[in-house]
């Protein structure tokens, strides 16, 4: 897909940019789809790291609810669980578990958002997880009844350090759940925004398996979710120590029917890419040359792919809004496009938005009624590119 870059940028940075080549690669061996050219993970997580989790008001909601399903199915005695979070960010999900004063620990090496996560009351520690970290924990803090990650596994180069942590770390009947994007739903969307940087691999349950089956473990549950644009959690469990539930069977089938497994597969998908760039800049170079102006909403990392594998940069969109005050100021990575604060799109009259945070659609869409009532128009490019109406696109796409 070309060279992309990693962080929003300060001008001054722009000379002194880390691209890295932007190219998946799939085996039909071990069914895993992953980055060629891995960013070492020190340059993405650490003291100024840019994503808040709590800046959701649906992803809140979302991990309350999480937090609630473990407690209801899946810890027998609340008074002695132990549960742990892998990539906690700010204590958006362990702080359900806070409250209530469940024993706990998040690890989170990004040392900015777990000082935020330890303000709140979460007990975190500003560690990469492993082997090492697990032993740490253990030792202080005995055995998990559950591990839980979500959107931080497919962050993970070296997925087999955390199976070897995880294996340490977790009681006999504990379980390690997680979620992230789904490799279903990337294909049947056309989703290529879901590969960027810290996105290392794109995972399906079959990937799932094959990937911790060497640490003992297997998906014995997965439970779909509408985050982050269609993504899937999984249930994992020492062999045998969970029942293997229709969930796991039925998911599988429905990935040798997508072709998953197949190389073909992705070849299509790379065509669909190939497709979907250039209605994108086609529509973006028509609204220009009949004099609309087009800015960009929510400076999300997956708009850095967009923007760099569609060569798109402020001479097609103005200026890109966005709520975080650390993205504020600074311009999108390699395109450089400038990132406003969320008063200035208020405070202006643009023609049309291009909804970079789609996944977050819903929650934006119904804070936005003013822009589309004064005659704003959305551009969209998942599943395909078009101009849509906020209730039009979810009553398509609910989520
Ligand atoms: P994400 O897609 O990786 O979750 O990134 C979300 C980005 O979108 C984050 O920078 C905050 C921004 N955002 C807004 O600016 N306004 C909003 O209403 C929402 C939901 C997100």
């Amino acid at each position: 897909m070309g060279k992309c870059p990693l962080q929003m940028v300060r001008q001054e940075e722009f000379q002194k940019e880390y691209f890295f080549d932007l190219a998946i690669s799939f085996s039909e061996e071990t069914k895993m789809l992953q980055l060629i050219d891995q960013p070492d993970p020190e340059m993405m997580f650490h003291e100024n790291y840019a994503f808040f989790s709590s800046t959701s008001k649906n992803m809140t909601l979302h991990f309350e609810k999480m937090a609630q399903h473990y407690m209801d199915n899946f810890i027998l005695d609340l008074n002695d669980a132990f549960v742990v979070e892998l990539g906690s960010n700010d204590g958006i999900m362990l702080q359900n578990f806070s409250r209530k004063n469940i024993k706990h620990l998040g690890v989170e090496p990004s040392s900015n958002v777990a000082e935020i996560a330890r303000q709140k009351g979460v007990n975190t520690i500003s560690k990469f997880f492993g082997k090492n970290t697990a032993q740490e924990i253990v030792g202080e803090y005995g055995k998990a009844d559950i591990i839980s990650a979500a959107n931080v596994m497919c962050h993970i180069p070296d997925l087999n350090s955390v199976g070897a942590g995880v294996d340490l770390l977790l009681k006999d009947k504990g379980i390690f759940v997680f979620e992230d994007p789904y490799l279903g739903d990337i294909i049947q969307k056309t989703s290529y925004d879901q590969i960027y940087d810290e996105h290392v691999y794109l995972f399906s349950v079959q990937s799932v398996n094959y990937a911790f089956e060497r640490h003992g473990l297997e998906v014995f549950h997965v439970e779909p979710q509408h985050t982050h644009g269609g993504s899937m959690r999984y249930f994992l469990c020492r062999k045998g120590a969970h029942k293997m539930r229709e969930s796991v069977t039925k998911q599988l089938a429905f990935e040798k029917k997508l072709g998953l497994d197949k190389l073909e597969t992705y070849e299509q998908f790379a065509k669909n890419c190939a497709q979907s760039k250039t209605d994108f800049v086609d529509l973006l170079k028509t609204l220009k040359a009949d004099g609309k102006r087009v800015v960009g909403y929510a400076a999300t990392s997956k708009s850095t792919t967009v923007l760099n594998y569609c060569n798109v940069g402020p001479d097609l969109i103005e200026y890109i809004c966005d709520t975080t005050p650390i993205k504020q100021g600074k311009f999108s990575p390699g395109m450089h496009i400038p990132i406003k604060p969320y008063e200035d799109f208020k405070n202006d009259n643009p023609d049309y938005i291009v909804l970079f945070g789609w996944n977050h659609a819903r929650e934006i869409f119904s804070k936005e009624t003013e822009f589309s009532a004064r005659g704003g128009k959305w551009i969209v490019f998942v599943p395909r590119v078009e101009v849509v109406s906020p209730d039009d696109y979810m009553v398509k796409n609910a989520g």
